[in-house]
């Protein structure tokens, strides 16, 4: 296992968790692993370069590898169709936006005209077809039921409050969010890592019945290099078209760090029509767009960032009622043999977890019963899922030796401290 001082032991771990479900081909798991350590590794290797360290050597290309396997994961998972985009438009124009404004007709194709599909006229050209390609996220087909998707996420509960008071009541109510009532237009999500930052973010704009556009700064910063500024002012002119949007910037720091004299002329460009954009939003009465960041580097951010993100809310590790039920519901699925005072005991074992170590743990876990029924195999014979052992104490005992936590203790205190400074208190 990697040395505890390790940078890159987070991110090892998730890979050493992806090429395990990789082998067992369980793909999606996989897929989730092998992006949290591609991301890991690129955001360590981001930091330690901004204090003047050096990555360790090949962790970059194994970085690239992981993220390369996601995807070709990804694609097996969920195969492409194409028919469903121009009806995601219509989808937009007609439960959103009602029919086209009388001046964004003239400019954009009727619903369901097939615009990205087919790759023809987009609203506003090329670069605004690839915001919608690229940023967009598709609607659930069936609006979910209010509080739904709130209610999957465990603990949060001040979280939950101040995105229901400041999200999406005014979403949903925008007549009673006028004048000095007006929503937040930027809302920061900060917290360590793993705590369900990005997953809140995604709950929030199902239930505002927004369209959401989920932006990585790593994309706009390396996949759209050169075009990064004008991809910024195209999502921004997009997310008004289609307002109520959320346009959800996760991994912020990233993008909106501190601008320093050093950094490269196009991240500065970026950076600054992003501040730009976020004034021209926050100043434009009635055109509903959030901007939502989410970071677990808040002190890295620009002051002028910080000003513009109105609201800012900690995400902190999940308490004990918050592991209590997200070890419920992981473990809902699966023959089980623990007794309620096991339990306890996992949730107390597991102080110090993210919500996504907890999730690992079950995974590891889950291992057990499989590792045990092939152990007792008779050569040839094939493992069968019915006769496979339940869940039990010892699979978790054995489980937390292998995930260990990965939010070093020390780094709470600064969330804590930066919380005290900006953030909404309970
Ligand atoms: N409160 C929670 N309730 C349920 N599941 C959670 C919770 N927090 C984390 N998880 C689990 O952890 C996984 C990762 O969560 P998520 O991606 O939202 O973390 P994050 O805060 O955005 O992390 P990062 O800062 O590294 O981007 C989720 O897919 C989910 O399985
Ligand atoms: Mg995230």
């Amino acid at each position: 296992m990697a040395s505890p001082h390790d940078p890159f032991a987070d991110a090892r771990a998730s890979a050493q968790l992806a090429v395990a479900a990789d082998t067992e081909g369980r793909a999606a798991s996989a897929a989730d692993h092998y992006e949290r350590a591609a991301l890991t590794i690129s955001k360590v290797a981001q930091r330690m370069r901004a204090h003047g360290g050096v990555p360790a050597p090949g962790i970059e290309t194994a970085g690239a590898q992981y993220a390369d396997r996601a995807r070709a994961l990804r694609a097996t998972l969920k195969p492409a169709k194409p028919a469903e985009q121009p009806g995601f438009l219509s989808w937009c124009y007609q439960s959103i936006l009602g029919p086209p404004a009388p001046d964004a007709a003239a400019a954009t194709p009727g619903p369901g005209a097939g615009a990205v599909a087919g790759g023809s006229a987009a609203p506003g050209g090329e670069l605004e077809t690839r915001v919608l390609e690229e940023t967009v996220v598709m609607p659930p087909k069936e609006p979910p039921p209010p509080g739904s998707e709130l209610a999957k996420i465990a603990g949060l509960g001040l979280a939950k409050r101040v995105l229901e008071e400041a999200v999406i009541e005014p979403f949903l109510n925008p007549g009673v969010y006028t004048g000095l009532r007006a929503p937040p237009r930027g809302v920061l999500l900060f917290g360590p890592p793993g705590t369900g930052k990005t997953l809140l973010a995604r709950a929030v704009s199902r239930e505002a019945k927004a369209c959401f556009f989920s932006v990585s700064a790593s994309a706009l910063t390396s996949k759209w290099v050169g075009e990064g500024e004008k991809m910024v002012r195209a999502l921004f002119s997009v997310a008004r078209r289609y307002a109520p949007s959320v346009v959800f910037v996760d991994e912020v720091d990233s993008l909106l760090s501190k601008r320093s004299a050093g950094e490269n002329d196009a991240s500065r460009r970026i950076k600054t029509e992003f501040l730009v954009q976020m004034d021209g939003v926050t100043t434009g009465e009635g055109d509903r767009v959030l901007v939502m960041g989410a970071t677990n580097r808040p002190d890295e951010l620009d002051d002028a960032v910080i000003r513009r993100f109105q609201r800012r809310v900690l995400i902190p590790l999940p308490d004990a009622a918050g592991r209590k039920t997200m070890l419920a519901s992981l473990v809902a699925g699966e023959v089980t043999a623990l007794t309620k005072a096991e339990a306890s005991q996992i949730v107390s074992m597991t102080k110090g977890y993210s919500g996504s170590d907890v999730r690992s743990l079950c995974e590891e876990a889950a291992q057990g019963p499989v590792r045990e029924a092939r152990a007792s195999l008779r050569p040839g014979e094939r493992l069968d899922a019915s006769a496979l052992p339940p869940l039990r104490m010892r699979h978790f005992v054995e489980a937390l030796r292998v995930v260990r936590p990965s939010v070093p203790p020390e780094s709470l205190a600064m969330y804590e401290d930066w919380a005290r400074a900006y953030a909404v208190r309970s």
